[in-house]
């Protein structure tokens, strides 16, 4: 079996980057109507990418729309509630449907929910969070992933965290969602390398956004990363991808080197 998935492995036709595509390249980002979502958008649309982003907040949504289209940027927006099965489904087809392909994903969208104990933790928020932040990445990436298999490449990064990681007292569903999608990753990224698809997870750490405001209301925010700082990096690990990377999980420390 192991030398099985070996020469497969040596079969890729190209590595996934999608920075020597000839086409355009094309990044659905979720979450985009604020913090490190919509940076990212910003930073993937300057890099010359199509951009389709999402969100439930219209508001937030036409203000990134806004910052996009004044770059000149194009971008697909359609609001979007990635937890909820159909709108996640109705998202990713009509992205396929304006684009024609998807060269990238980035799964951003989150949310933290309550910063409990575990034996407190009530049932319906733990079920909301685990809706959103893990069932929600599930079925987007699942219809991302079928389409990506057909052309044979891609990339899928879902934003981490380190308590994903390593688990840690009050972070309650949050911190299982994100045990979750690094558990999602590397099942998937398995799978996936026959049809040279990079799977990977990025744990940002400590960002300056309104997710980590609520979690830390009395740190000092100018210590803070800032979100530009996060997308800079996801950008980089897009450009980098490569058979050696899908499976990885990584953090700004574990960078690895982009080509370009
Ligand atoms: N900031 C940090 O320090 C930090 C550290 C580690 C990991 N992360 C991860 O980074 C990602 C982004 O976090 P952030 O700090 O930028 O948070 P944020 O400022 O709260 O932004 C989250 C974005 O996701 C969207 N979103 C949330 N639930 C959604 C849903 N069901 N459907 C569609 N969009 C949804 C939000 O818009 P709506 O509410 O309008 O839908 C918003 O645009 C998250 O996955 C988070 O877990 C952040």
């Amino acid at each position: 079996m192991a030398r099985l998935r070996a020469s497969r492995v040596r079969r890729l036709p190209t590595p996934p980057s999608v920075a020597c595509h000839n086409n355009t390249p094309v990044a659905l980002i979720t979450g985009a109507g604020r913090g490190i979502g919509r940076a990212t958008a910003t930073r993937f649309a300057q890099a010359g990418f199509r951009v389709a982003i999402c969100a439930r907040t219209a508001s937030e949504l036409r203000a990134t729309h806004k910052t996009l289209a004044a770059s000149g940027g194009q971008v697909f927006v359609r609001r979007a509630d990635t937890g909820k099965p159909s709108d996640a489904r109705a998202l990713v087809r009509a992205v396929l449907k304006h684009y024609g392909h998807i060269d990238v994903l980035i799964n951003n969208a989150g949310i933290l929910g309550p910063m409990l104990q575990l034996t407190r933790y009530p049932l319906r928020p733990w079920l909301n969070v685990l809706r959103i932040n893990l069932t929600g990445t599930f079925v987007i990436t699942q219809e991302v992933a079928r389409a990506m298999m057909r052309r044979h490449r891609g990339c899928i990064i879902t934003v981490s965290s380190s308590v994903g990681r390593a688990g840690r007292a009050g972070w309650g569903a949050y911190a299982v969602s994100k045990f979750g999608v690094e558990g999602l990753s590397q099942v998937l990224a398995d799978e996936l390398r026959p049809f040279n698809v990079c799977v990977m997870t990025y744990n940002p750490g400590g960002t300056r956004t309104k997710m980590r405001a609520q979690a830390f209301p009395h740190e000092d925010r100018s210590k803070l990363k800032d979100p530009s700082v996060t997308a800079e990096a996801l950008l980089r690990l897009t450009r980098g991808a490569s058979p050696d990377h899908t499976g990885h999980a990584f953090d700004a420390a574990t960078l690895p080197d982009s080509p370009v």
